[in-house]
């Protein structure tokens, strides 16, 4: 172990060096004229993975392609061992809006011990800290106590649609005991956490059809409706004044949280000014009777992720317009289904839509919650790692982030998700001058040195 250690203390250069070329790929799954580039990334990747004494191989799917990553056959002699895989993603979400940017989103920048750029804490940091652990472990010849197979897609952020497709397709090679993830966030560095659950998603586009084309407001308006107007009427009834979603049965399906999880979620880092600070907003706003943790992680919500109409560019231009579109997903806890969701819904919408607009609800993807168990001795020996690595007491936590594959893994192999996320709540996931901490790439790669070593104990 202690060639390991002194391998991933002695590369720190090189290894930050990959990570910006990783970075440099603008494989955003959301847009197609980045297909190309989810391509070259996923070749990088295979590139990598081989260079580092993996067996690695491309698989091509009907989206981007899945990039498949083992540790060499153990020597006879090693008998039968455990087998875990490693699931990550290479796809990132859009950069937009360009000019929010300190420095270009692919153009990785290094600034104190903060690494800039789209896709460096979510997820291409993260997944990167455990190739590096195994790269550590092959480069040195020590041995390994278990096999791991990574797996790493290009469509997380886009529902997973094509891994649903490939594990089902390969369930004998990726049978495992468990699938460890780095895809989550911990409190702070100080507050290293496994993540229990997750919540789940469901994603719609509302569309209000006016007119036939958009037509001057001045000899027009005030005949016809408007579908902006609307629009706006219309999504302004599905919140009430407390905060909740206003559809009927949205909650019906929900678990209540337990007493001993809102204890322990008291007890997590949180401090209100710090967290307003952070946001940038001046007051925050929830569903009443919960605290703000447990309403970003463990209750569901529904959220206008974009609203779209009429002229969106400089000056004014004086028009009713044709159209208004909103994209809206709805994050789901535990006991939610998300075809349910999206079917209440669009009962919904449509019941209360005015007939001087024509409605139509379009479903995307979606994603059931994850719920697993934090003391099973797989738990523990993650939270073993992350206190070696990090020198302080690990946390569990609640996310209210989506990763859709996880109940996949459960469902079609049986197997766990074990969440030891790197991401810190200032790493700005989803949102302009994504970085992520170096510190955290440091110890997350020791931390994945560990964990092979915890899990066989
Ligand atoms: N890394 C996130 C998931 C996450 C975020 C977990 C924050 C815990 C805390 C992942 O890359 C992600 O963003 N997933 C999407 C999935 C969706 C597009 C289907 C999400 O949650 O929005
Ligand atoms: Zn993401």
């Amino acid at each position: 172990m202690q060639a390991v250690l002194s391998y991933l203390a002695k590369n720190q250069a090189r290894f930050l060096e990959d990570l910006c070329a990783y970075v440099r790929f603008p494989s955003v799954s959301a847009q197609p004229q980045h297909s190309g580039d989810l391509h070259a990334c996923a070749e990088w990747l295979v590139r990598h993975c081989k260079s580092i004494g993996l067996e690695a191989r491309l698989c091509p799917t009907g989206g981007h392609p899945v990039v498949i990553a083992k540790t060499p056959p153990a020597p006879a002699a090693a008998g039968k061992r455990p087998h875990f895989l490693v699931y990550g993603h290479y796809d990132v979400q859009p950069p937009e809006p360009f000019d929010l940017w300190t420095s270009p989103p692919f153009e990785p920048r290094v600034e104190g011990r903060s690494l800039f750029g789209r896709g460096t804490t979510d997820n291409k940091g993260q997944n990167l800290a455990h190739l590096i652990a195994v790269e550590a472990y092959l480069k040195t010849n020590t041995p390994l106590p278990c096999d791991i197979t990574f797996v790493i897609e290009g469509e997380e952020e886009v529902g997973s649609k094509s891994l649903g497709e490939f594990l089902l397709a390969n369930k004998a090679e990726l049978a495992c005991d468990a699938v460890v993830i780095s895809d989550t966030g911990m409190p702070s560095k100080k507050h290293p956490a496994l993540t229990y659950a997750l919540r789940g998603i469901a994603a719609f586009e509302v569309i209000l059809h006016g007119p036939a084309r958009d037509l001057h407001s001045g000899m027009f308006g005030g005949t016809v409706d408007n579908p902006a107007m609307a629009l706006c009427q219309l999504l302004g009834q599905l919140r009430d004044k407390k905060g909740r979603v206003a559809i009927p049965g949205f909650y019906d399906d929900v678990k209540p949280l337990a007493t001993y999880e809102r204890k322990q979620f008291a007890r997590l880092p949180y401090k209100e000014s710090e967290y307003k600070k952070l946001m940038g907003v001046r007051e925050l706003f929830g569903e009443q009777g919960y605290t703000a943790i447990e309403q970003r992680s463990a209750r569901p919500t529904l959220e206008i992720n974009g609203l779209t109409s009429g002229y969106q560019g400089e000056g004014s231009k004086t028009i009713v317009p044709s159209w208004a579109r909103a994209k809206i997903t709805t994050r789901l806890v535990p006991g939610q289904n998300p075809a349910k969701i999206i079917k209440l819904v669009c009962q919904h919408l449509k019941k209360i839509c005015p007939p001087s607009v024509r409605i139509e609800v379009k479903s995307g993807h979606g994603a059931e919650p994850y719920l697993v168990s934090p003391t099973s001795p797989h738990a523990q020996a993650a939270l073993r790692a992350l206190k070696s690595a990090f020198g302080c007491e690990p946390v569990i936590i609640r996310e209210g982030g989506s990763i859709p594959i996880v109940n996949s893994f459960k469902k079609v192999l049986k197997a766990d998700a074990l969440m030891l996320g790197l991401a810190l709540p200032d790493d700005n996931a989803h949102s302009p001058n994504e970085k992520f901490d170096l510190d955290c790439f440091e110890k997350g790669q020791l931390m994945s040195a560990q964990l092979w070593q915890e899990l066989v104990k």
